[in-house]
């Protein structure tokens, strides 16, 4: 298989997924976000009041859009700030991040050229063999800034910040920096010198 796998972890708001379905658009590569799969299993347990499901399947990837148990989740409707905090909540236990990986790697093996895909644990946990691992950084205040900017619903800097406390200090699969990754601080950076930047570290493989 001559697949490329890219991956982008950081903490929220920090631009993976708009950074990432660009990354992916450029070079042919399919994007997937398992933040987005977190949500999507959030929003489910939470509208239908249950804790545990039997099938997820992808099936559209613009928009991203989720079906579990027959019922549809679009990426839109999943930045309320109830599914902020609880796609968190659920993301600390192992069984769900078992299914989301396995998940996530199925999609890697279908994809026909490779895949861009982002998260707090790709590059140190789900694909620890990608060809190229980035870690985004930026201060909180931007972060919140961009996050209110992509989804339209506010998350203060004090639930941004207990949030990414929650990824970074959970016991199974933390936020880190992978051991082998680049690092970006993409404070002062636009959106095309990030790219740029992943690019030319592409070309040096
Ligand atoms: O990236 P995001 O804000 O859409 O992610 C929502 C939550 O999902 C995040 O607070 C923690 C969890 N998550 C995770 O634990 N591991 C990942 N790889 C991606 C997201």
């Amino acid at each position: 298989m001559n697949s490329k796998l890219i991956t982008l972890d950081g903490p929220s708001g920090v631009g993976k997924t708009t950074i990432g379905k660009k990354l992916a658009y450029d070079l042919n590569l399919d994007f997937i976000s398992s933040g987005m799969l977190y949500r999507a299993i959030a929003s489910h347990f939470d509208i239908k009041g249950v804790n545990s499901f039997n099938e997820i399947q992808l099936t559209s990837k613009e928009p991203i859009t989720f079906v579990i148990d027959g019922e549809t989740y679009t990426e839109k409707l999943l930045y309320s700030s109830k599914i902020n905090e609880k796609s968190s909540e659920i993301a600390q236990q192992i069984e769900i991040r078992q299914i989301v990986s396995n998940v996530l790697r199925f999609l890697f093996e279908s994809s026909s050229n490779g895949l861009v895909v982002e998260g707090r644990d790709m590059g140190s946990v789900v694909f620890q063999d990608a060809d190229l691992k980035i870690y985004l950084d930026a201060s909180e205040s931007t972060r919140s800034k961009r996050r209110l900017a992509q989804s339209g619903s506010k998350e203060s800097i004090e639930d941004l910040r207990n949030r990414d406390l929650r990824d970074i200090n959970r016991k199974n699969s933390p936020l880190v920096v992978p051991e082998d990754a680049l690092v970006i601080d993409n404070e002062n950076m636009t959106i095309e010198d990030v790219i740029k930047k992943i690019k030319e570290n592409l070309k040096l493989q």
